[in-house]
């Protein structure tokens, strides 16, 4: 197959909004076959289900033709658990969407190097941790099981980071870790180009572009919110109305997920030193709470 990518087979790490929204487009837009892969059997069920709705969708707006929804959904299989990483040995790419968690990730790209192919690429989802420390986690040269040799771990490493819905949002911010490789970055941004996204590209700072301009712009809307400078409703009203935002920050915090936006800040402050990242009270207790927003019912506001 002559693709810019190379990419003939995707893994896809964590099937939760990010991970289910990757798989999605990979199989649909770039027709790329997806290995899915979630610890929580319930959350991959879950997932499948929704992309049958998003798929059912787009065929009855006519958006695609019934035998292409067919087509992307065969594209995707399930990696048992069993398996679990050993289902990645012979993907081209694993893309990884878990939960915002350095040790974790850690955790996963130790893993990942040693299961995998040692030209596959790993990428990481993260929307602000490290990409630099992520990568320095592979399993140096000499010491991979797989394949008997971890030559490139490190400089396969990149950051691939979609934006929530991701069917629906326009880009990817690559970001390249100190280690990764100029081939790495060429093949995940052709990637993410036959996915269907433009590609910005930043360095490795905490938060990169987006979330150091996004989380203190929530941010402040919290703590407005907690000063009593005005409504939730208010607020949110000011910036779709008045700047044409198509959600207000604390919808879009619900949407993203306070758990997610309170980790992303906690990342960006400890980070940075700075104290125009640090979280509000506010949303440290509402995640507290487990009020996490829009995913589990309750954040500035319920969802049914
Ligand atoms: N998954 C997939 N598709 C979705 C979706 C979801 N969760 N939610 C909405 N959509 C689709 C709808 O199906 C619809 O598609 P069609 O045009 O094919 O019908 C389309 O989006 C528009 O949806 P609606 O008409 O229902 O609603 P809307 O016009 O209010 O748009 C929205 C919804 C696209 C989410 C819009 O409100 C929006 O753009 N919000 C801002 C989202 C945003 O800023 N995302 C970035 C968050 S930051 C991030 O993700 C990165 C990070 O690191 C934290």
């Amino acid at each position: 197959m002559s693709i810019a990518h190379g990419i003939r087979t995707l893994g896809v790490l964590g099937s939760g909004q990010m991970g289910l929204g990757i798989a999605y487009v990979a199989a649909l837009r770039a027709k790329v076959p997806v290995l899915l892969y979630d610890r929580s059997t319930e959350q991959i069920e879950k997932g499948l289900k929704f992309m049958d709705k998003l798929l059912a969708k787009d065929v009855s707006k006519g958006k695609i033709q019934d035998i292409e929804a067919k087509e992307a959904r065969d594209r995707v299989t399930v990696v048992s658990q069993d398996q679990a990483y050993k289902g990645f040995r012979d993907v081209d790419m694993v893309v990884e969407a878990v939960s915002e968690n350095l040790p974790l990730k850690q955790k996963i790209f130790s893993s990942l190097s040693a299961e995998c192919r040692p030209d596959a690429i790993l990428a990481s989802n993260t929307s602000s941790i490290s990409i630099t420390k992520i990568a320095a986690s592979t399993i140096p040269e000499g010491q991979s099981s797989a394949s008997g040799s971890g030559k490139q771990s490190a400089a396969r490493v990149v950051g691939l980071h979609f934006f929530n819905p991701v069917p629906v949002m326009k880009l990817v911010e690559l970001i390249s870790a100190l280690q990764t490789s100029e081939d790495t970055l060429n093949r995940a941004r052709a990637f993410a180009v036959a996915c269907g996204k433009e590609v910005t590209v930043s360095k490795d700072v905490p938060g990169f572009v987006s979330n150091a301009l996004l989380m203190p712009f929530i941010n402040e809307a919290i703590m407005w919110l907690e000063k009593g400078v005005a409504t939730k409703e208010d607020i949110d009203k000011t910036l779709k109305l008045g700047m044409n935002h198509p959600m207000g920050p604390l919808e879009l915090a619900d949407f993203i997920g306070l758990d997610t936006c309170l980790a992303i800040q906690q990342t960006l402050y400890q980070g940075t030193g700075d104290s125009k990242y640090r979280p509000s009270v506010l949303l440290e207790r509402m995640v507290d709470a487990q009020w996490y927003g829009r995913k589990n019912g309750k954040g500035f506001y319920e969802y049914p």
